[in-house]
């Protein structure tokens, strides 16, 4: 096992009715920005609690964050803090709406001149940021508990990350009831992005680390399990309760340490996401696949470990096994409803591939566990 330092500052308040803590939880004397999206927590009860919950204090309201969070709609959000002398930020939302709140928390205090380079210093310029809490809507990334943001320039098909200690969520609430309401299609987003966030973690190569390995094949299991349910019966709270605490758990800094991380189909997925515009899921659903399947002698002993313990392949040869672990993730994605091929997204599979890995060498000369996957193989893996 490598060294670690193992470190979450953010205080998880879990349950039906429990945003009522919002009142405790946020400084009496704050002055709120409220951010939230295209309206979805006006159905869903999130916005009414929390408003309630707020109490007094001044709040000033910031809606319209998109899905992939967009950079200059962030900007102007730092500007109604500016304005308004604002500083706590409260987020109501997803992954996005949660996102975009950290970007706005260290652009705002940002000393430089451009908010932009918080980004491509990957959070290394980050020195301040103005504290935040979240109320979860959607069971998918992880950001409700992590340090991490993704922000979208659509001028110029970017869509980049950067990590802070200083935006971990100060607390997130997380009411399952909030999640009755997703659609089908973010339903299975969330429960896709889960997975791959643990597999991002384990699917790599053995490092002795049966505690790491335990857990992550516990919340793997989970959703393979709880996933399709939540398909298939839409008012279960205790799947849904499940749901949420796996994609909690999926990122939140517990499984990866001591391990070693390989990330790649997030960082294939996000230049398909800045080109073609699919949900976040839909690109790792397209690439996970594919790399298994180009990586399968690197990650083999992994991928029989994962198939042995999450889907019961009890394949003697080591060849059939991998074979079967790569199938029965696929389908795993598919039985979500989360299309696994370019043409699922009505995107020409013969172009995708080169444009793709064109976008990626802006970015990255290497990805993978082993820095071994240069966007030459980029190409290549997705035209499996
Ligand atoms: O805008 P509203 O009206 O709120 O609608 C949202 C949005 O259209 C809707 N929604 C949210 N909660 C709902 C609901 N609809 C009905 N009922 C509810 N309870 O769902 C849509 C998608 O929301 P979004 O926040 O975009 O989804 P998600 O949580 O999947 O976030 C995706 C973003 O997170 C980034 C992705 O790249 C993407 O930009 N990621 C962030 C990570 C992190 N911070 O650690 C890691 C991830 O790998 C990921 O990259
Ligand atoms: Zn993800």
């Amino acid at each position: 096992m490598n060294s670690f330092i193992l470190y979450n500052p953010t205080k998880l308040v879990f349950g039906i009715g429990e945003t009522a803590k919002i009142s405790q939880l946020v400084p009496a004397k704050a002055r709120v920005l409220l951010v939230y999206g295209g309206g979805s927590v006006k159905k869903n009860g999130s916005y009414d609690q929390t408003i309630k919950a707020l109490g007094r204090r001044k709040v000033v309201e910031f809606s319209g964050i998109e899905a992939n969070p967009e950079y200059e709609t962030c900007l102007k959000a730092v500007e109604v803090i500016k304005k308004n002398k604002l500083d706590f930020i409260l987020a109501l939302g997803g992954g996005s709406v949660i996102d975009a709140s950290k970007f706005i928390a260290a652009a705002a205090l940002f000393k430089g001149k451009n908010p932009w380079q918080i980004l491509t210093s990957y959070g290394a310029n980050v020195k301040e940021a103005l504290p935040l809490g979240t109320v979860l809507t959607i069971p998918a990334t992880g950001s409700e508990m992590n340090q991490n943001s993704v922000i979208s320039r659509r001028a110029t098909t970017e869509k980049l990350a950067f990590a802070s200690d200083l935006v971990f969520p100060k607390f997130s609430v997380l009411d399952p009831t909030f999640t009755l309401t997703l659609p089908d299609r973010q339903i299975s987003n969330g429960v896709v992005d889960a997975f791959v966030h643990v597999m991002e973690q384990y699917c790599t190569r053995p490092s002795d680390a049966p505690i790491q390995d335990g857990f992550s094949e516990t919340i793997l299991r989970t959703l393979v399990s709880e996933g399709p349910k939540a398909l298939k019966k839409k008012d279960d709270i205790a799947v849904r309760s499940n749901i949420m605490f796996s994609a909690t758990m999926a990122l939140n800094k517990l499984i990866c340490v001591g391990v070693p991380e390989d990330w790649a189909t997030h960082l294939i997925g996000h230049e398909i996401t800045a080109l073609y515009g699919l949900d976040h899921a839909q690109s790792l659903a397209v690439v996970m696949p594919k790399l298994l399947e180009y990586k399968r002698a690197s990650k083999g002993d992994k991928l029989v470990q994962l198939g042995r313990n999450v889907f019961g392949i009890s394949e003697k040869s080591k060849k059939a096994a991998i074979t079967k672990t790569i199938e029965a993730v696929a389908n795993f994605f598919k039985k979500m409803k989360v299309g696994t091929e370019f043409a699922d997204y009505k995107i020409d599979a013969k172009q995708a591939p080169a444009k793709v890995a064109a976008n990626v060498a802006k970015h990255f000369a290497a990805l993978g566990e082993n820095a071994d996957i240069t966007p030459a193989d980029v190409e290549k893996l997705l035209k499996l």
